[in-house]
């Protein structure tokens, strides 16, 4: 029952072993859990299996960059931190640790709606790295002000999400009584109890964490449950297009729309002033039977055009998952368990350790395969002829 010390882990499914080992079961399985039959959650893992890669030898591959151009800037990596809500309920700080993460690594980090830290907090440490991602809130002055505190703190994007039009049906979720606020079993205690590290920071934090970014819209001194329930009545929202060009003209800087599916709406998103998409299904978690979104990417990149930057999330596990990806003509990856995983087992150290493993696996990939630069216009030259059926804006 004890989790693997940093230094022995090896690959991003130790670190879920050891969030698994340190977690709650109804707490870990909020994280690894996913709508209906979880179908839709091993797929997105098992789309990355039937890609292959054909090598190039004979070449000197002393240096290999990963660096890649998106939105105007200079990343130190082709993967960010996708936005996970309640990360800090996990363990605390998890949202602070994500900040750090991707500042030392130079990538982007999608801070949730719903997270504990406040964008403020987050943007100390991650300054434009940080991109902040709104849940649209029925009360506009809210989204007003969370528009204009995102751009105060200086967020390098705002990401809208679209995929949440209603609430999901977890059903481990709802077997394990995940609600606000949660309930208490006989259970629920032994599972606390069990899991003592955990329970002891929680207990010793306060217990149920306030959100800090919704705390300002309610009395001073509201509990962590008043304002989850303050959030929960007002966000997730009724959403349109119409909001969407609402908040293009409040944002003057880089708007990105997440889970996107269809070629229409993502031409639609560019349409309306959109700067980039992130293709997703939201980790399987919004409903079962949704598209693999890796099919979705060659109807939409026609869509939008070979410009228009494409991003995408959903099972990312490998090095070899990105730069699949990145063959296929995704402009930009993000990951997001295994980081939550990393920062529950092993804090700051565990989300570090997760980007090292994905860049070290990338890299080491591609040397091996002979690819000196992940901007190699020919990138796609290094998958087996039968993936050509994704060529950007064909
Ligand atoms: C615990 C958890 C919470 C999430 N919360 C949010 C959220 O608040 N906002 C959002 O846009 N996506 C949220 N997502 C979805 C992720 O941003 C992302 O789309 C998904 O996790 C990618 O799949 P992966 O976990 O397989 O990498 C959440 C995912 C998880 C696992």
């Amino acid at each position: 029952m004890f989790k693997l010390p940093l230094d022995k882990i090896v690959n991003t499914d130790d670190l879920e072993r050891s969030a698994r080992r340190c977690l709650p079961k109804m707490l870990y399985d909020w994280i690894a859990g996913g709508a209906g039959d979880e179908l839709g959650l091993r797929e997105n893992r098992d789309a990355f299996a039937r890609f292959r890669f054909l090598p190039r030898y004979l070449r000197d591959v002393g240096a290999c960059s990963i660096s890649r151009r998106l939105l105007g800037r200079d990343y130190g990596g082709p993967l960010g931190i996708a936005p996970m809500g309640y990360a800090g309920l996990f363990r605390p700080q998890a949202e602070l640790f994500f900040a750090r993460t991707a500042k030392r690594h130079h990538v982007p980090y999608i801070m949730s709606g719903v997270s504990v830290a406040s964008m403020e907090a987050a943007a100390e440490i991650a300054g434009e790295n940080l991109w902040y991602q709104l849940y649209t809130t029925a009360d506009d002055a809210i989204n007003v002000d969370m528009i204009r505190r995102a751009e105060a703190c200086g967020c390098g994007a705002l990401v809208i999400t679209v995929d949440i039009p209603v609430a999901a049906r977890r059903e481990r979720d709802i077997r394990n009584g995940i609600d606000i606020p949660p309930k208490l079993s006989a259970r629920t205690v032994l599972d606390g109890l069990l899991h003592p590290a955990w329970t002891l920071r929680y207990l010793g934090t306060g217990g149920l964490p306030v959100m800090e970014n919704w705390a300002p819209y309610l009395p001073k001194g509201a509990s962590g449950l008043d304002v989850a329930k303050f959030s929960i009545e007002h966000g997730y929202a009724l959403q349109t297009w119409d909001h969407l060009r609402r908040f293009r003209q409040l944002w003057p800087g880089t708007l990105v729309v997440k889970g996107i599916m269809h070629p229409d709406d993502a031409r639609l998103a560019r349409e309306k002033g959109v700067d980039a998409v992130i293709v997703s299904n939201h980790g399987g978690r919004q409903f079962d039977r949704a598209a693999r979104s890796i099919d979705c990417l060659p109807a939409i990149r026609k869509a939008v055009g070979a410009e228009f930057p494409v991003m995408f999330d959903g099972g990312v596990r490998r090095g070899s998952d990105i730069l699949a990806l990145m063959c296929l003509g995704v402009d930009y990856v993000f990951a997001g368990r295994p980081f939550l995983y990393g920062a529950a087992g092993h804090g700051q150290g565990g989300v570090d350790r997760a980007m090292e493993i994905f860049n070290d696996e990338l890299s080491g990939l591609m040397r091996q395969l002979g690819c000196l630069d992940i901007e190699d216009p020919n990138l796609e030259t290094f998958m087996t002829n039968n993936l050509k059926r994704y060529p950007r804006g064909e």
